[in-house]
């Protein structure tokens, strides 16, 4: 028996190859959807040729029906392998973004990392220019012995320097022969014992006085010290390299002045001064109306200081300085007084 023709007309409606080319031009899940809706919602061919069986003679309901469930059925699988493998591409595409992808997170209060502290700053500052001069940086002890700290720097049994108001001594050994190092120039006795000539070296660090606190005096400190020790080393190479490092640090041209002195480990001796960088030398309240500023004590090595280290004075000579780190930003930022430096006061610290 054949077909009646509407019959004919509602099987050619199930088109399935048709609804295949449809689901696979979809180009994402969003389009899916549409054609989803088109091809099996309430608006759809499938939904019309579903209320027309209705109308179908009753013989031919049943054959109807069963092509229509099958388009439909059909069309379900081919929309969720589709959807499938739309899914896997967009995992595959976000994979790739996530490796492109640059975070532009404005940071929020973010975690404070800490610094160095502005002596160990200052520090580090002046070894950097020494270095660039070509002098290499050397370390000692804090807790010295009577011979690098005094003996070995010629400073005669009894000088004043060793006496109980500036020497903050160790109760270890015999009494009065291990202290606080009150300088940093036994690291020149060290460097010297440990090397042959030529020598250009700067060695900073903590030094220790038994002082009262004062607006410019506290018993800890920092010093550093720098020693040349080379044939042919003049008094001018001293003054030379004075007014070079002052000069770098200051960031300017400063002028340099050396007013006799003395001390032990150093003949001739010398205090120096650089010309006050506030008012380039026409007085003011940090220079206290002078024009300079003092900054440390230097000279050429003592003969009897290289005889306790065994460097022969008539073949070598040799330049020392010293002076204290603190001195340095005290001058360049105004710190005030110098306890400033050793209070830990964040407010203060975190400035630098
Ligand atoms: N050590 C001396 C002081 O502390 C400074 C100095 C160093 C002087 C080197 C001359 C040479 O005062």
């Amino acid at each position: 028996m054949d077909n009646s023709p509407e019959l004919d007309a509602l099987l050619a409606r199930l088109d399935t190859g048709a609804s295949r080319d449809r689901i696979s031009a979809a180009a994402d899940v969003a389009e899916l959807e549409v054609v989803e809706r088109d091809l099996l919602g309430r608006r759809s061919g499938a939904r019309e040729v579903r209320e027309a069986i209705k109308g179908l003679d009753p013989s031919e309901r049943p054959v109807a029906g069963r092509a229509l469930s099958s388009y439909e059925a059909g069309v379900r699988e081919m929309l969720a392998e589709r959807a499938t493998a739309l899914a896997a591409a967009a995992a595959a595409a976000g994979e790739a973004d996530a490796a492109e992808r640059l975070d532009l997170t404005l940071g929020g209060h973010g975690l404070n990392r800490g610094h160095h502290h502005l002596v160990t700053q200052v520090q580090r500052e002046l070894e950097d220019i020494f270095v660039a001069m070509g002098y290499a940086v050397a370390e000692g002890p804090e807790v010295e012995d009577d011979w690098h700290n005094f003996e070995a720097l010629n400073f005669p049994p009894g000088h004043p320097a060793r006496a109980m108001q500036d020497t903050l001594y160790v109760k270890l050994g015999r009494p009065e022969q291990v202290m606080l190092r009150t300088h940093t120039s036994p690291v020149q006795i060290r460097v010297m014992q440990s090397q042959p000539p030529p020598i250009y070296c700067v060695m900073p660090g903590r030094t220790y006085r038994n002082e009262t606190l004062d607006a410019r005096h506290s018993p800890v400190f920092h010093q550093i010290e720098g020693l040349a020790v080379d044939r042919g080393i003049t008094f001018g190479d001293l003054a030379g390299t004075i007014e070079a490092f002052t000069s770098a640090y200051f960031r300017t041209t400063v002028p340099t002045r050396l007013l006799p002195s003395f001390f032990p480990f150093t003949e001739p001796s010398a205090e120096f001064a650089v010309g006050c960088v506030f008012c380039e030398g026409s007085g003011c309240r940090v220079c206290s109306q002078t024009g300079w500023i003092e900054l440390g004590g230097c000279g050429m090595v003592d003969p009897n200081v290289f005889a306790a280290v065994g460097i022969d004075p008539e073949e070598y000579s040799g330049f020392a300085f010293g002076f204290g780190l603190e001195r340095m930003p005290m001058l360049r930022y105004g710190v005030n007084p110098i306890k400033t430096f050793f209070d830990g006061d964040i407010r203060f610290l975190s400035q630098y």
